[in-house]
């Protein structure tokens, strides 16, 4: 059987209220989210409403404690490991800046670095005197695991990767960096906001130490909404950047205690719609399976390239040796934005991906800014078919 056929496609765009209006091929930027998500959102802002936003959490304890459950079956961690958080970025940043760097010591990262990872990585150079050291891709388009072994020395203090770039196709070798960071003794810090929801994620298998996530994008849940898992052997060695009453406890007029769990890189206020949206997304797409979805998504994504290849003015410009959903492509003699919005009155949405959010890559490949079409499973070969037609008549 095709894996296109593993998903009841028809059921899945049933449950999605958005695929009746438009063929949303944005699933990088925000997923469509399903009706369980948006009823769990809903029905909490609702308890909110009418009995209180304290009573309302009260209420949903239980609920909202299975958050952390949720995502530590996503991750295969323990829940203790897991910080819930308001979107990827601050996860990142609060393992990133809870570390110490002192001058000298390097940080390895790749070509495909996350603009926001890398603004972290120039300030704390600035601030600590830390060495960023960017390896390059290889010949396939992903980071080069020969000149990471080689460039991994005893002044190494963090391996940061993007695993799936958001200017790209590529899916890094995030488990072949993990081990090496692993053989090594150096901590792996793991951007996973892209292959969160798209591709199955154990943080043993992948070796990292620290993993940051969001909701809205391959999850399909609700927007200001994410997750960090930290190592349980880590946590106790980062003091976060910011902390405040629910990260730790204040003992006396000089002291506080931080709490020992991963909760110790969250805020006490949180949007507890939002977390037990990303609660619904997450047991929607575990109850799907990650496998599951990986192929899905992956042959459609392909079977997109193939079809993007049959138009002449076309493009695709993705690399590596695995792919994602993410399908990312320039057209001759016309702007990306002009494209995506020519494409936003055919009802068809996509996005564009500057150079400025992934600066190295985008500057060693000469790249414009990017057509980004990044299908999900829901989306349907006729989808993809229309895309198609729908270039082929604004290039010709
Ligand atoms: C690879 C990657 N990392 C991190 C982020 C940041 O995620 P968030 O907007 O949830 O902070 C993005 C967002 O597009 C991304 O593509």
């Amino acid at each position: 059987m095709p894996v296109v056929d593993t998903l009841d496609i028809d059921a899945l765009r049933a449950d999605t209220p958005g695929c009746g209006h438009r063929i949303h091929l944005n699933n990088a930027g925000a997923a469509l989210m399903p009706a369980p998500v948006l009823k769990a959102c809903r029905d909490h802002l609702t308890r909110e409403a009418n009995h209180g936003g304290y009573e309302a959490a009260a209420e949903a304890k239980a609920a909202l404690e299975d958050t952390y459950d949720a995502v530590a079956e996503l991750l295969q961690c323990h829940r203790d490991e897991v910080a819930i958080v308001e979107n990827a970025t601050r996860a990142w940043d609060m393992a990133f800046y809870s570390l110490s760097f002192a001058e000298g010591d390097r940080i390895l990262t790749s070509e495909a670095s996350y603009a926001s990872n890398y603004l972290a990585f120039l300030q704390q150079a600035r601030r600590t005197g830390a060495v960023i050291d960017v390896i390059p891709r290889n010949e396939a388009g992903s980071i080069d695991l020969h000149v990471l072994e080689d460039r991994i020395d005893d002044r190494t203090a963090l391996i940061a990767l993007t695993h799936v770039p958001t200017n790209n196709g590529l899916v890094n070798p995030a488990a072949e960096v993990g081990r090496l960071a692993r053989a090594a003794g150096v901590p792996f810090l793991l951007d996973a906001c892209q292959s969160a929801g798209q591709l199955p994620l154990d943080v043993d298998a992948l070796g990292c130490d620290m993993l940051s996530a969001t909701s809205r994008k391959y999850l399909r849940g609700p927007r200001g909404m994410g997750f960090l898992y930290v190592r349980q052997s880590l946590i106790e060695t980062m003091e976060p950047p910011i902390i405040d009453l629910h990260a730790a406890t204040w003992t006396g007029p000089d002291s506080y205690t931080l709490r020992a769990d991963a909760r110790r890189f969250e805020t006490w206020e949180k949007n507890y719609a939002a977390q037990l949206g990303l609660r619904a997304a997450i047991r929607y797409a575990l109850d799907l399976g990650l496998d599951t979805i990986q192929d899905v998504v992956q042959a459609r994504a392909a079977h997109l390239r193939k079809l993007l290849a049959d138009v002449p003015a076309v493009t695709v410009q993705d690399t590596g040796a695995v792919q994602s959903g993410i399908v990312t492509f320039s057209v001759d003699g016309q702007p990306a934005s002009g494209i995506q919005e020519a494409l936003r009155a055919q009802d068809i949405n996509v996005s564009v991906s500057p150079p400025s959010s992934t600066l190295l890559d985008a500057t060693r490949r000469s790249l414009p800014p990017l057509v980004r079409a990044s299908v999900h499973y829901y989306n349907t070969n006729e989808e993809l078919g229309a895309l198609q037609q729908a270039l082929f008549s604004l290039t010709t």
